[in-house]
């Protein structure tokens, strides 16, 4: 296919601006199954379809702005993690990346436990049922009310942050009579390579306490002194959307060491440890994520090897996948509603939604694919930038791919990999209506999450 340069923008390699691009594919139409959910793929007619819908159908009954989730690629992705840590670890799933009764269901079903951080998050988890002993609470400033909820609900451990909260979650399980379970978490000062707002265990930040001046050491020693707790074991998150396997051996040897050293301080194995989420996906086809049983695998060996070297007995693993299990499997469908070329730099085209449905470009940086679903073209690529409809210019959802050259208004796009920290971190900028979550799954669409109405916005505005 000849890429020769175009009045509607550039579209050559050699003449395109400044910046990252994932080249374009061969044919447009073609959907890279590494970004795309499992059951994505186009019909006879050239539309898109998920678990055997199409996406003009889709448009129709639920509208756009929407995200569609394909149930089965999510209950796959659980069945290959839990498969992969076997029945001597814990996998719990990380809410944060997207939470909701439906959700919480499937992971209870397909044997996940369930990672919260604040407390609108746990009443999800318990409203649909989740057992509260398999669920973790996450956070680095939980409030006394919040805490007193998790303890009351008898959570399964609570996930402690600081000095602060040591004490703080003693007394309130001394004054509700019960002895909570929990992790200390730790930094174990390792650097990740990802977004400086998505790194966690470097020491220049805001979670845990360091391994580093013998900080963990001493929060140890004080949790194992205060009644009202019993303490399981360490955590230990180093960041997130992360490719690089050495980060988390790295971090997984600090804490087996920290192990040991409280075996020999105080005579105590501790029984478990946590090694967090933080595993990449594929946002676009230059990404090369890890599978689970290579993940469960490389963490395994590396405990196993650092347990037997201190002479430990190894400790049950648990970890906090949540982008790697819903991220994938969500695409965001917007219609296109203007294009805009600019000459000799690219071509603009707005969607209905944008920052207020996926922030992370705007906030990280981050890369995504987009594709024509509503029908094929045999059109030439064309370099596009796939803005929303806010009162902006960084409203970006996609900041630089390739769309066909007759791409026009009224043209369904979808952008991969939207079921990770894009509903969960959608907001209402402009008085945007948060898009619906819907759950796709053998021929059948149900709402999982509605659209917000202006009803709902003027119900909070009281006045
Ligand atoms: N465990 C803990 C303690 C965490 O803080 C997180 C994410 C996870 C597990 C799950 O990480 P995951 O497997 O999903 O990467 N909003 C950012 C990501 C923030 C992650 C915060 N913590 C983004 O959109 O990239």
């Amino acid at each position: 296919m000849s890429r020769s340069a175009h009045p509607a923008g550039p579209r050559h390699a050699d003449v395109l601006p400044e910046g990252h691009y994932t080249a374009p594919a061969d044919d447009l139409n073609s959907l890279d199954p590494k970004v795309w959910a499992q059951t994505v793929g186009r019909d006879a007619d050239g539309v898109v379809t998920v678990g055997g819908i199409p996406v003009t159908r889709l448009a129709e009954e639920f509208g756009t702005p929407a995200y569609f989730l394909d149930e089965a690629d999510f209950r796959a992705r659980c069945h290959a993690w839990r498969g992969a840590f076997g029945t001597d670890a814990d996998v719990f799933y990380a809410g944060k990346a997207f939470l909701s009764r439906a959700v919480v269901r499937w992971l209870h079903e397909e044997g996940l436990n369930l990672d919260v951080c604040s407390g609108g998050e746990l009443a999800t988890a318990l409203a649909a049922g989740m057992p509260a002993d398999r669920i973790a609470f996450h956070g680095n400033n939980k409030t006394e009310d919040e805490i007193e909820r998790a303890v009351e609900a008898g959570v399964g451990r609570i996930v402690l942050d600081s000095f602060q909260e040591i004490v703080r979650v003693a007394h309130i399980a001394d004054r509700l009579g019960v002895r909570q379970r929990v992790q200390i978490r730790v930094t174990v000062g390792v650097e990740a390579h990802t977004h400086e707002f998505i790194a966690t265990a470097h020491e220049d930040q805001k979670f845990g306490i360091a391994l580093a001046g013998g900080q963990a050491a001493e929060a140890v020693r004080r949790a194992l002194q205060l009644d009202g707790l019993e303490l399981i074991g360490v955590h230990s998150h180093i960041g997130s959307q992360i490719f690089d396997m050495a980060g988390f051996e790295v971090s997984a040897r600090r804490v087996v060491q920290l192990l040991a050293e409280i075996r020999d301080e105080h005579g105590v194995e501790l029984p478990e440890i946590d090694l967090g989420g933080g595993l990449g996906i594929a946002y676009t086809s230059d990404d090369d994520p890890r599978e689970p049983h290579e993940i469960a695998k490389a963490l395994g060996e590396i405990v196993t090897r650092e347990c037997e070297a201190a002479n430990l007995r190894t400790p049950r693993i648990s970890v906090e996948p949540g982008r790697a299990i819903v991220g994938p499997t969500a695409f965001t469908l917007y219609e296109v509603g203007t294009v805009k070329p600019l000459e000799g730099l690219r071509t603009y085209v707005s969607v209905d939604g944008g920052m207020s449905d996926n922030i992370r470009t705007a906030l990280y940086d981050a890369e995504y694919s987009v594709a024509l679903v509503s029908r094929t073209s045999d059109a030439e690529p064309m370099l596009v930038r796939v803005v929303g409809k806010h009162c902006e210019s960084g409203d970006i959802v996609v900041k630089d791919a390739f769309l066909p050259a007759d791409l026009a208004p009224g043209d369904l796009i979808a952008v991969p990999a939207t079921g990770a920290y894009c509903r969960s971190m959608a907001s209402n900028y402009n008085h945007a209506l948060r898009p619906p979550v819907v759950a796709v799954r053998d021929g059948e669409a149900r709402v999982i999450v509605r659209r917000e109405t202006e009803e709902d916005l003027l119900r909070l505005d009281v006045g």
